[in-house]
């Protein structure tokens, strides 16, 4: 175990030295000082495991030390040392944050019991954050699905720098799950019992900028009612998640680079200055090396955002996810509205594999959220229930392919015939909302060749057929 490091803050001399003689003895590290002040000093330099002070002191009182002493890491017990007169304070102090106090006179087996139990309070609190923190490691990593070698590697970078303090800038398209690798790498970190704070920095306010970041002291400004943390502060010893940043307007580059730079700041309307402690994620869907080049984007401000880049590839990069995300999307939606489908027929998989999904897996969840809403419980979906977009692209691209493919043994005239006329009948039921009457009339063929033609090219969906069969 590594020795354990005790802040005493007493002002009367003799009593300091024994009670440093009688720490040291027991085995703890002992820092010892006469007034507050320079006890806040030596614990902002290098937070201690206890501090035990003693509650009247000739500058700021011992309340005011343990505050201060919590809030630069509240991973520090406090201990204060009271006479009988001051009991009623010694209970105020547990309210901001003392895990106990000790009345004087007080015995050297007293002294080292209470110290025991503060460290044993201690390890609890510790062992419980770590807990916590292997739970929702295991729970967010996996969160990320998908079997690529291209997921595999985000995940396996995750897992790797969750658990440093370094700037990660995450980079991707739109919906590729900036967000989500976001909170896996909050919560693989120690920082997981403590808040993820997310800022969408193309959504702020210009006016409302500095009092939403930094928070304002009470009577800044008509409305201040009340003193009001920002998000900055909110966050301290968590994570904060800048979105967007491509977006950021010039005063907010400005506020977020100071921040970086001097880890403090000041609330609105308030001299104090603030320190806290996060850890910064960035995600853009931006080029941001060219806003810098185009003088949009601060190079100061990229530099110290990127330090570790962390790219999200596209969909359309690892096609083989795209069967794994709908099967994942799927079960999550139905257990959410208690209905499931069959699943996807292999035309629709194979639609789906082709098309480009310009909004990332975003675009895929909303789509097979709106399938299982749309459809009959435990129902296949097939082409037809795809929307014309995914049809239309995803064919484009298929027949220039299998052409290609079918190239060295010659072609199957039949297949590609078929393929053609299915291409042709599912461009026309796009173009006429699905109406079958319609469709032929485009087609210039009869309602009845086509709906036959659309039964052996099974396009049309149970109910449909057995309606047509009735029809017909
Ligand atoms: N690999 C994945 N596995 C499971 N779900 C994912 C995956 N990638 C993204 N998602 C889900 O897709 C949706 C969009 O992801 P997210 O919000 O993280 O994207 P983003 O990159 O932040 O997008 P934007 O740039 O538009 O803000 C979310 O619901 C997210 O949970
Ligand atoms: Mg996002």
């Amino acid at each position: 175990m590594s020795e354990r490091t005790v802040l005493l803050i007493e002002d009367e001399t003799n009593l300091r030295v024994t009670l440093t003689e009688v720490l040291e003895s027991h085995g703890y590290r002992v820092c010892s000082v006469a007034t507050g002040e320079e006890g806040v000093e030596a614990a902002s330099k290098k937070p201690f495991d206890i501090v035990v002070s003693d509650l009247r002191l000739p500058g700021i009182s011992g309340i005011d030390v343990i505050r201060a002493v919590k809030s630069i890491s509240s991973y520090t017990e406090g201990i204060v040392i009271t006479g009988y007169a001051t009991v009623e304070t010694a209970v105020e102090a547990m309210r901001v944050g003392a895990f106990t106090y000790l009345q004087k006179p007080f015995t050297q087996e007293e002294l080292c019991i209470t110290l025991e139990k503060a460290f044993e309070h201690q390890s609890l609190k510790t062992e419980n954050a770590f807990l916590k923190t292997e739970m929702s490691k295991g729970r967010r990593v996996e969160s990320i699905v998908g079997l690529s070698p291209e997921i595999h590697r985000v995940r396996e970078i995750i897992a790797r720098i969750a658990d440093s303090d370094s700037t990660v800038l995450l980079l991707g398209e739109s919906g590729t799950g900036k967000e989500l690798a976001a909170k896996a790498l909050h919560y693989g970190s120690a920082r997981s019992a403590r808040p993820f704070v997310p800022i969408n920095c193309a959504a702020i306010p210009e006016d409302l900028l500095e009092s939403e970041l930094f928070g304002y002291e009470k009577g800044a400004f008509t409305g201040a009612g009340a003193t009001k943390i920002g998000r900055f502060e909110a966050a301290n010893e968590g994570t904060v998640f800048l979105d967007e940043i491509g977006d950021m307007s010039p005063a907010l580059q400005v506020k977020i680079l100071r921040v970086l730079q001097e880890k403090e700041f000041e609330r609105v309307g308030g001299r104090r200055s603030i320190k806290v402690d996060v850890r910064i994620i960035a995600a853009t869907n931006q080029d941001l090396e060219r806003a810098v080049d185009e003088k949009r984007f601060r190079g100061d401000l990229y530099y110290r955002l990127n330090v570790i880049p962390l790219r999200l590839p596209s969909l359309r990069e690892r096609r083989e996810d795209i069967q794994v995300l709908l099967r994942h999307f799927m079960d999550k939606v139905a257990g959410r509205k208690k209905k499931s489908l069959r699943g996807l027929s292999p035309e629709a998989v194979r639609l789906l594999e082709a098309y480009d999904w310009p909004g990332n897996v975003r675009e895929l969840e909303n789509l097979v959220e709106r399938l299982v809403v749309l459809k009959e419980p435990d129902t296949l979906i097939t082409p037809k229930d795809l929307p014309d977009r995914i049809r239309k692209r995803a064919r484009e691209q298929h027949r220039s392919e299998e052409y290609i493919a079918t190239m060295p043994e010659g072609i199957d005239f039949n297949a590609a015939v078929d393929n053609y006329e299915r291409d042709l009948i599912l461009d026309a039921m796009a173009k006429v909302k699905g109406v079958k009457k319609k469709a032929a009339e485009y087609l210039g063929i009869n309602r009845t060749t086509l709906i036959e033609k659309m039964k052996r090219k099974g396009l049309l969906g149970p109910n449909e057929e057995h309606e047509e069969t009735v029809r017909s």
